[in-house]
């Protein structure tokens, strides 16, 4: 019995010594120590032995079995570490290798131009009325009618208007001016409105011209409402807007729907003096249109002229952005080519 044993030991040993990988290690271990193993089965011998032989033999079937066990862990942790390292190995990386390139897209400099003029008057009190409150496909009756335009007024025409082929009464509107009326036939005075969005005019496009583009309306309706009122919150705006107090001029003007009515100019930011480029050497820029809001207007929104007052204006988002910019060609905003893009 002790021979058998010496001999289950040594070709346990060199088992694993030679075994192959560690699913092999294992299954030597169960062929040799599992319960249904040969060391046991070697042991249920055991009972057969004299009384002298059996504590004997039990011990070296013990420590054998504690051999093969030690060389089992050695050799297995052997294994471990060597499927470790391939492991490390095969899943390296390379911390030098250049990374994949993602470019980052940003905001166009028209959304920017606007998100920034309605954060400069929401400053000054004015709320955002959101686009669906203020349809780019509108009635003729909200875009003119509403804002006074007489019916034979030349902005009216087919040349300057889209006009829509089904729907005779639906157009594009010329301007954001169909948000006053749409407010004010909600809401009740005091009024402090700002509304951005697409307009469309049919015009030859060009350098300074294109079809489409935005503008931003803004008014303030309420008691006591006067011109200074207007001039003080244009001048905040555009000191915020271009970043320093800049002169402004007022120079008179007509709008159908405001009286008086002006366009205000801000002095040239880039004037290189006579022969400037940006304003022809006239020293100033025309950035918008303003003016107290008509009586007319007032009454067709059931609000009494005598008791109310307000001034409004709007002014040309690609304008502004170009300025401050200094954008030579409106187009650039619109043909999406990403080297003007990233620039913003
Ligand atoms: N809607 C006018 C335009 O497009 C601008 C304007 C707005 C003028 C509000 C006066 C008041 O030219």
């Amino acid at each position: 019995m002790k021979t058998k044993l010496e001999e289950l030991k040594n070709n346990a040993l060199a088992e694993i010594n030679n075994s192959a990988g560690l699913e092999d290690l294992q299954e030597i271990k169960i062929k040799y120590l599992g319960r249904k193993g040969e060391l046991n089965s070697i042991k249920r011998g055991l009972k057969d032995l004299s009384d002298a032989e059996k504590p004997l033999i039990g011990a070296l079937a013990n420590e054998i079995a504690e051999e093969i066990e030690k060389t089992f862990e050695i050799k297995y942790a052997d294994f471990y570490r060597k499927s470790v390292s391939k492991k490390l190995e095969t899943e390296k990386l390379d911390i030098t290798m250049p990374g994949d390139y993602k470019p980052y897209g940003s905001q166009h400099p028209l959304t920017s131009t606007i998100n920034e003029i309605v954060y400069i008057f929401q400053g000054m009190g004015f709320s955002l009325v959101e686009n669906q409150n203020s349809p780019e496909v509108e009635t003729e009756y909200y875009n003119f009618d509403a804002l006074n335009f007489p019916a034979d007024h030349p902005a009216k025409d087919m040349q300057d208007t889209f006009y829509t082929v089904n729907a005779p009464n639906l157009i594009l509107r010329s301007q954001t001016s169909n948000a006053q009326i749409r407010e004010m036939e909600k809401k009740n005075p005091p009024l402090r409105v700002i509304s951005p969005g697409r307009v469309y005019r049919s015009e030859a496009v060009s350098s300074r011209k294109n079809n489409l583009f935005h503008q931003v309306e803004g008014f303030m309706l309420d008691k006591n409402v006067t011109f200074g009122d207007l001039k003080g919150v244009l001048n905040e705006f555009t000191r915020q807007f271009f970043g320093q107090a800049r002169p402004t001029r007022f120079r008179t003007s007509f709008f159908p729907f405001t009286e008086p009515s002006a366009e205000i100019d801000v002095q040239c930011i880039m004037c290189s003096g006579k022969g400037c480029r940006t304003c022809s050497g006239t020293g100033w820029l025309e950035i918008l249109g303003a003016g107290m809001i008509d009586p007319n207007v007032l009454k067709g929104v059931n609000v009494d002229p005598e008791v109310y007052s307000g001034f409004a204006f709007g002014m040309g988002v690609e304008r502004l952005a170009m300025l401050k910019y200094a954008i030579n060609d409106i187009r650039l905003f619109f043909n999406n080519d990403v080297r003007f893009l990233e620039q913003f």
